[in-house]
């Protein structure tokens, strides 16, 4: 039977999340502005207008809401933050913005190196990714991560992870979750763990990710859910034994790797999956995806920290996949994110 309440409970919840990003995210950039140091980008490259923006972020936000009514997987639930606990976070976003921005004005400026925690951890790691003092590497920046990226996105950030719910739906059909084990590769604080966890309260779930801070904000958000094994490692080195998981994902990491990070990631993901396993990756749309939003991609490097996003954006992701024996399934570029569903050979 069609979940209706539970789709008109999604889409509630989801416009009033959209409602209170949006503003968040007007405020920040008039913020910004009145901070007015460095002069606005103008891209060479075409930038879709504002309601070419809304209509997508409206497609994906629908097409999660019929998904959920559909009985595919359930409404999202983002509650595992007291609201006054949000609010801190927002205000402290606020507050952490004048030393962020003066950060933009010395690309080579990184409070992150400085951290105790950046002994041990790659170079290319340690630096102010998005310009979040501290990078990854500190609690006040686990903290703040879920309300910059869903402020950054208009309140998209989650339902475009939620999109990677039906291939591994597609995958699992038939199968007994009790015996499958997901590895979440670069975690993070472990949002999409918290809607797998949901989804599938018997599967196997692994998050791994360079940040100890990180990692326990994902614990966090796993309170009171069977929890996930979590683990401090490199994605292009995981302490986990060959052909040991069924699915693994990948959300938003690609773009902040070095070129041949990107390329070893791939192959341990390779690695770590069974034969016929599925790998989904989801990350930032690529030039020419939607040719009329790639003035949006040229853009971004120049308001955020992201020192590999520019190779990124053109990069072989099919070949890179394809040399590691990850076959292609499907691709798609939901709102902002590109969507690559693939099978190990
Ligand atoms: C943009 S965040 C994405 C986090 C999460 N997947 C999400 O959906 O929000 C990038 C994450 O990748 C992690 N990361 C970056 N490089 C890594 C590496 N080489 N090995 C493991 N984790 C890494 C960072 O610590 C951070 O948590």
């Amino acid at each position: 039977m069609p979940n209706t309440v539970g789709m008109a409970a999604q889409l509630a919840g989801q416009s009033l999340r959209f409602g209170w990003y949006f503003a968040l995210n007007r405020a920040l950039d008039w913020r910004t502005d009145r901070l007015g140091k460095t002069p606005r980008y103008r891209p060479s490259r075409p930038v879709p207008s504002q309601r070419e923006l809304l209509a997508d972020q409206a497609q994906l936000l629908m097409s999660d809401a019929l998904a959920v009514r559909d009985g595919l997987y359930p409404p999202m639930d983002d509650a595992a933050a007291s609201p006054l606990r949000h609010l801190a976070r927002v205000w402290a976003m606020f507050a952490d913005l004048p030393q962020a921005y003066a950060r933009r004005a010395d690309k080579d400026a990184t409070t992150a190196k400085a951290e105790a925690a950046a002994v041990g951890v790659p170079e290319y790691y340690a630096q102010d990714f998005h310009f979040q003092t501290g990078g990854y590497l500190t609690e006040g920046s686990a903290q703040l991560y879920d309300v910059q990226v869903e402020t950054l996105f208009m309140g998209a950030a989650g339902p475009m992870r939620r999109t990677a719910f039906a291939p591994i739906g597609e995958y699992m059909r038939g199968r007994d979750q009790r015996k499958a084990t997901l590895i979440d590769v670069a975690c993070g604080t472990g949002r999409f763990l918290r809607q797998v966890r949901l989804a599938y309260p018997a599967m196997t779930l692994k998050g791994v990710d360079l940040s100890r801070a990180y990692l326990g904000e994902a614990a966090r958000q796993l309170d009171g859910l069977r929890g996930a094994e979590l683990i401090e490692a490199p994605a292009e080195r995981m302490p986990l034994e060959d052909a040991s998981a069924d699915i693994a994902t990948s959300i938003f990491l690609y773009h902040e790797l070095p070129p041949d990070v990107r390329r070893q990631v791939t192959a341990e993901v390779a690695r770590v999956l069974k034969p016929g396993g599925l790998f989904v990756f989801i990350d930032s749309l690529q030039m020419g995806d939607k040719p009329g939003w790639d003035g949006l991609l040229e853009a971004f490097p120049h308001r955020f920290h992201e020192p590999y996003y520019r190779h990124y954006s053109t990069d072989d992701l099919d070949g890179m996949f394809m040399a590691a024996g990850l076959e292609a399934d499907m691709t798609s570029t939901p709102f902002l994110s590109k969507l690559m569903v693939r099978r190990k050979r």
